[in-house]
């Protein structure tokens, strides 16, 4: 009865897959909390800024009021931050998944077509389906080290073609892609090429592209707070592009979902530069940490990365899943890529932890892997 109701494209969607929480580990391990360390899910393992703790209590005598739809101190401090006007910015509440769903809403009608190149982050799939777009993949070549393969891009462009994903860092294999590639696809199409940087801060600057904007009208930049600042629980993302495009999607957009709390956990962090530079600095080292550990197991290829996590490759006969339940059964949580479309073969990702949680996770590796 309910199958006939729900819309088709529902009924077969193949659901987006979240890393494992730390509760649902302490629960069915019967684990102490604190001996699980959490590599899963590309968070910020030094937390957010301390002064949140101070300011987000201030606000909590004005929850019985609607949150301002657009924060004007908040759209000042990103627009600082960035070095774009505000009429450049757009903000929204369920971190940049809003901001992917917002692009689908505000350009993909029934039948338009979606260009991903895969393995990537698989929100712009579910998203794109939930939207009734068609998607064409693309790929990353797993014989170059995933290196964007521009071509399968450029192929797939046909009339019906609204939005381009790129990831750069990509999720989950860290690498980025060269401005010359993206510039040769925003140069190669009248339809929306969306740059997710939602890792850009623990990359080189010579991949930072968001600036491009005021040049390119057909480039989206999307970013987030969940990452460098340590804020994936407040849900704040951003886009960043030409200004009717974001004029456009503000028709669309949730109106209230940026609630009041997220938006001073937003402000405050933006104006604590020395943790944002602290988190990114920490962040960076700690990747390196884990590369150089990482590589010196011969059953095991990790790849270089430019993002808060790294790519690797099992390679002693165990399948992922196996891999994964070994170290969760010693309290570690990585992610097993095999819901990674486009990923064949036995891959999982480990995101940066604290200086110490990486030493304990390398020490248990040695326990699984030689
Ligand atoms: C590449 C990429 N884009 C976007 C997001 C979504 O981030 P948010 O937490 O802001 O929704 C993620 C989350 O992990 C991601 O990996």
């Amino acid at each position: 009865m309910i199958e006939k109701l729900v819309r088709e494209r529902v009924r077969f969607l193949k659901p987006y897959v979240p890393g494992k929480s730390k509760e649902d580990v302490i629960r069915r391990y019967g684990l102490n909390p604190e001996e699980v360390i959490k590599l899963g899910s590309n968070e910020n393992p030094w937390g957010c800024s301390k002064r949140i703790v101070e300011e987000l209590p201030k606000e909590v005598k004005n929850l019985h009021q609607y949150p301002e739809p657009v924060n004007p101190v908040l759209m000042k401090e990103l627009s600082k931050f960035l070095d774009i006007p505000e009429e450049n910015i757009i903000v929204g509440g369920d971190g940049a998944d809003e901001i992917i769903d917002t692009l689908m809403r505000t350009f993909v009608d029934v039948g338009d077509e979606v260009i991903i190149p895969i393995p990537t982050f698989t929100q712009y799939r579910v998203s794109a389906l939930i939207h009734g777009a068609s998607i064409r993949y693309g790929r990353y070549d797993r014989r170059k080290d995933f290196k964007l393969d521009i071509e399968s891009i450029l192929e797939n462009i046909t009339e019906r073609t609204k939005l381009i994903f790129l990831c750069t860092p990509n999720n989950p294999t860290g690498n980025p892609i060269e401005r010359k590639d993206i510039k040769k696809i925003l140069e190669s199409t009248d339809a929306l090429v969306v740059v997710d940087h939602a890792y850009i801060e623990y990359s080189k600057d010579i991949y930072d592209v968001t600036k491009w904007v005021l040049e390119y009208d057909n480039l989206f930049i999307l970013r987030t707070f969940s990452k460098v600042f340590g804020l994936a629980g407040a849900r704040v993302g951003y886009g960043v592009a030409n200004k009717r495009i974001i004029q456009y999607m503000m028709r669309v957009k949730p109106v209230f979902s940026l609630t009041r709390l997220s938006q001073v956990c937003a402000i405050t962090a933006l104006r604590d530069r020395e943790f944002f530079q602290y988190s990114r600095e920490k962040g960076i080292e700690s990747r390196e940490i884990l590369y150089r550990g990482l590589r010196k197991f011969k059953d095991l290829k990790v790849y270089p990365s430019e993002a808060n996590y790294l790519l690797v490759e099992i390679k002693n006969g165990m399948t992922s899943g196996e891999f994964c339940e070994e170290l969760l059964k010693r309290g570690v949580i990585v992610r097993d890529c095999k819901s990674f479309e486009g990923l064949e073969g036995e891959y999982i990702r480990v995101s940066i932890g604290t200086f110490e949680e990486d030493r304990r996770f390398l020490e248990i590796l040695r326990e699984i892997v030689s």
